[in-house]
């Protein structure tokens, strides 16, 4: 027995020392091996540094499958972007320095890693010895490549596989959508849910959280916000403002119908240098008409009045009267007048048109004499903008984005503020003062910029409804996404010479001096009120870059900025940039820097899916609360394929949004972007209100953004939130804020259910002092692809009362103080 048991003692040490040794075998990972990097020539490399390992130099495995671990950033998006030929070395003090050729033209990509994952910002340097080296041929996934062979360390491949696992897994959360909830919620029953307010733990959070993006995107401004009635008024229409369209130039949207007069364009003797294109109309027998069609026709209203201007001389003296009506596609005249042009000189001569009916028309000038005849800033505009403003804005969007109750509003941008390459930077020094004097521009998006709407109508709007106004200026580079436009190296990478500068530099103080300087005492401040507006307009937050490339470029020039205005103005709160992402090197980088200079705020970018925003509720949770720069989520939005706007897309926005209050101590403003598109003329889906001539229409999101700032607080009240279902994918899927507004003294309860059942919600406000019985609520509901409309009600509240949230929804509840009506 004693033998039998000793031999058994032995079998199983062996045995186990077998499968010891065996599974050492099956663990065991080489000590080091060859990496190969390269990047796909098919693609001029467009996804980027490639990665397989080696033990032989002959079977290669790739590490993550087609995934690119460093892309360029050089240059404009689409065509460009390339990795050509990339070289990777190591130096001798361990860091990775990955080289490669831009293009043909403008020399290298350069950025250095300790992990190959995490990169440094890039550079282009126009020549560089880090290039050359020997590429070798190898064969990965099947595909023959050329790259470079390092031998490494096991542990750099096994980090490199692990970053790829990781970002899969990431992925497959942020993919995460409602159309996918009939398999993932099988079965579910409603959900019981208790929010009990915890008063003691209130915190103050922003006032100024919810505010509006504004860019010149979509034909926001022109043919949009800005109540113009007439395209290109001034002929300054520009053939480098859209490329590929031959009928792009001075004389885009007119023509001249009839014989016996010629309709030219000349620049001899402009009323202003900014505005140097104007008509010549030569009539030899009068008849002929000088047509505009307006932005897709004129949209006139019966009984309503329009302001009719023109700057118009007769260079041969000989006055000449003209015809001004306005025509419907029948050949209907909807509304007229007449003017007589008898100056040689430029004169702006003026009508006003009745409209006879409600009529999309175009506008007619038929001279009624012979001679020469020169033409410019020819104008309509409807008496009837908002708040009357002269010069203002088209009365039923801006109302629309009035009612969203905006706390501030960012203008002009977006990529608009920094433009596309040096020579397209939006000068504000362009858009205020005389509308003839005023240097209209490219805009990026693919048209012009009138610049009607300039900075003096900007900050009249915000004014006018109460917002704060939070300008976007370049930090001295252009878009990061610039393609060169005969300005070599300008584009992009180029940064404004050092030697302009301080010039540069200049213009922005004086901006702060035109928005709030003395009317009388200062330069700029007397340009404000000449303008019309004596008193200052109290401008509190400045915007320094746009999504910016953080390059040794960038920081130079931001750095220069943000010190003249710390030093002029210690008041003023800029905003920096931290790139386009909500990760990445420009996301680092950015926030180095701004941690580096004590910058107050920064601009944080993200555009993400359904998942993202579900997954990451608590991505302010857990931001550094002894850091002393607040957060401006300056451009955010829900995407879904097809980039619709739906109750999918609003409800995961309100549900971040209610994470956005919870952290409103740290994050201080928001603002969705983009934020009008006219139909028919978008760059960018989704946006937040569309129109045309004669509707608005808001999206689902719009309702989200309007409840959120109507609704908005200045106290956050903290509360616990319980589900009786405790699986994790159910309680991401509700989220509650409640805040008070302490000038009305108002309790307002959100509460988001992004789950395919109801939410019984039993809300404990106990502590929160004496309530009204009654209180409105205000409910956004649908199936997931609707676009459904809030529904209001009144329903009774108490200290504790139940509250079902359907499927789907968004339910807000404002709750007055006892002692109020
Ligand atoms: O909102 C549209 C564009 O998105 C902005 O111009 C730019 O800043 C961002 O990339």
């Amino acid at each position: 027995m004693r033998k039998l048991f000793l031999f058994l003692v032995v079998l199983f040490l062996s045995f186990q020392q077998v499968t010891l040794a065996a599974i050492k075998e099956m663990t065991s990972t080489p000590d080091s091996v060859y990496l190969f990097s390269f990047a796909t020539s098919e693609d001029d490399g467009r996804s980027g540094l490639r990665f397989a390992w080696s033990m032989d130099k002959e079977n290669w495995f790739e590490v993550g499958r087609n995934y690119g671990y460093l892309r360029c950033d050089y240059s404009r998006w689409g065509s460009q972007k390339k990795m050509l030929n990339p070289y990777l070395k190591q130096s001798p003090a361990g860091e990775w320095v990955c080289t490669w050729k831009l293009n043909d033209r403008d020399g290298y990509g350069q950025a250095t890693s300790k992990d190959l994952i995490n990169w440094t910002s890039q550079k282009y340097p126009r020549t560089t010895s880090d290039f050359d080296g020997t590429r070798v041929k190898a064969v990965v996934a099947g595909e023959e490549q050329k790259g470079t062979i390092n031998r490494v360390a096991w542990t750099l491949v096994d980090g490199l596989n692990k970053n790829y696992g990781w970002n899969q897994y990431r992925n497959s959360l942020h993919e995460e959508r409602p159309v996918q909830d009939g398999e993932r919620f099988a079965g579910l029953k409603p959900v019981n849910a208790t929010v009990t307010v915890q008063p003691e733990r209130a915190k103050a959070i922003s006032d100024v959280l919810l505010g509006a993006f504004f860019e010149d995107i979509n034909y926001s401004a022109d043919g949009g916000l800005y109540a113009e009635l007439i395209q290109n008024r001034d002929f300054e229409y520009d053939p480098s403002d859209r490329e590929g369209d031959e009928n792009w130039n001075s004389t885009h949207s007119w023509t001249l119908k009839g014989d016996k007069t010629t309709f030219t364009i000349a620049t001899t003797d402009p009323i202003h240098a900014n505005n140097p294109h104007y008509a010549v109309l030569n009539v030899e027998r009068p008849g002929a008409a000088l047509e505009n069609t307006g932005f897709d026709g004129i949209a006139l209203n019966v009984g309503e009045k329009y302001d009719f201007s023109i700057f118009a001389r007769v260079p041969q003296g000989q006055s000449n009267k003209l015809q001004v009506r306005l025509v419907d596609g029948e050949g209907n005249i909807c509304g007229e007048t007449s003017l007589t042009v008898f100056s040689r000189q430029w004169k702006t001569y003026k009508a006003v048109i009745t409209a006879k009916a409600t009529a999309d028309t175009r506008l007619e000038i038929i001279p009624q004499s012979a001679g020469e005849l020169n033409l410019d800033m020819i104008s309509l505009f409807p008496q009837h903008t908002f708040k009357g403003r002269k010069n203002g804005l088209r009365k039923d969007l801006a109302q629309v984005l009035a009612d969203i109750h905006p706390r501030f509003i960012r203008f002009p941008g977006g990529c608009v503020a920094h433009g596309d390459g040096l020579k397209n930077i939006y000068q504000w020094k362009n858009t205020v003062g005389p509308l003839e004097a005023r240097k209209a521009q490219r805009n990026l998006w693919g048209y012009h910029q009138s610049m009607g709407l300039g900075y003096f109508e900007y900050f009249q709007f915000c004014e006018d409804i109460g917002a704060e106004p939070l300008p976007v200026l370049a930090a001295g580079v252009p878009c990061q996404n610039s393609a060169c436009h005969g300005d070599l190296r300008g584009g992009q990478q180029g940064g404004i010479p050092m030697s302009e500068m301080g010039a540069y530099i200049q213009d922005i103080l004086d901006l702060i001096e035109w928005a709030n300087g003395d009317a009388k005492k200062t330069k700029w401040g007397k340009v404000r009120a000449e303008a019309g507006h004596p008193k200052p307009f109290n401008l509190k937050y400045i915007g320094i870059g746009n999504e910016d490339l953080i390059t040794d470029i960038f920081e130079e020039r931001f750095t220069m900025i943000f010190n003249a205005i710390k030093e002029k103005y210690p008041e003023m709160i800029v905003v920096g940039t931290v790139g386009p992402f909500n990760e990445g090197t420009d996301y680092v980088e950015g926030w180095k820097l701004a941690d580096k200079l004590g910058v107050p705020m920064v601009d944080e970018h993200y555009y993400q899916t359904p998942g993202w925003f579900l997954n990451n509720q608590d991505f302010y949770d857990k931001y550094d609360r002894s850091k002393k720069t607040e957060v401006y989520l300056g451009e955010y939005a829900t995407h879904i394929p097809g980039r619709k706007a739906n109750i999918e897309t609003a409800l995961t926005e309100a549900l971040y949004l209610a994470a956005l209050e919870r952290n409103g101590d740290v994050v201080h403003m928001t603002s969705y972007a983009p934020l009008l598109a006219k139909e028919g003329h978008t760059q960018w889906n989704p946006d937040l209100i569309y129109f045309n001539n004669r509707e608005v229409k808001p999206t689902t999101g719009y309702y989200v953004q309007k409840l959120y700032g109507q609704n908005a607080g200045n106290e956050y009240l903290p509360s616990k939130i319980t589900l009786d279902n405790k699986d994790d994918k159910v309680q991401k899927r509700f989220a509650s804020s409640i805040v008070r507004d302490s000038a009305s003294g108002d309790v307002i309860v959100k509460l988001v259910n992004l789950l395919p059942v109801e939410v019984n919600t039993h809300v404990d406000l106990s502590g929160i002092g004496v309530i009204q019985p009654s209180a409105k609520r205000t409910v956004l509901t649908g199936k997931p692809a609707d676009t459904p409309l809030p529904v209001e009600d009144t329903v009774e509240v108490a200290e504790k009362f139940d509250c079902q949230l359907p499927a789907y929804s968004f339910t807000v509840i404002r709750i007055k103080k006892a002692n109020e009506k």
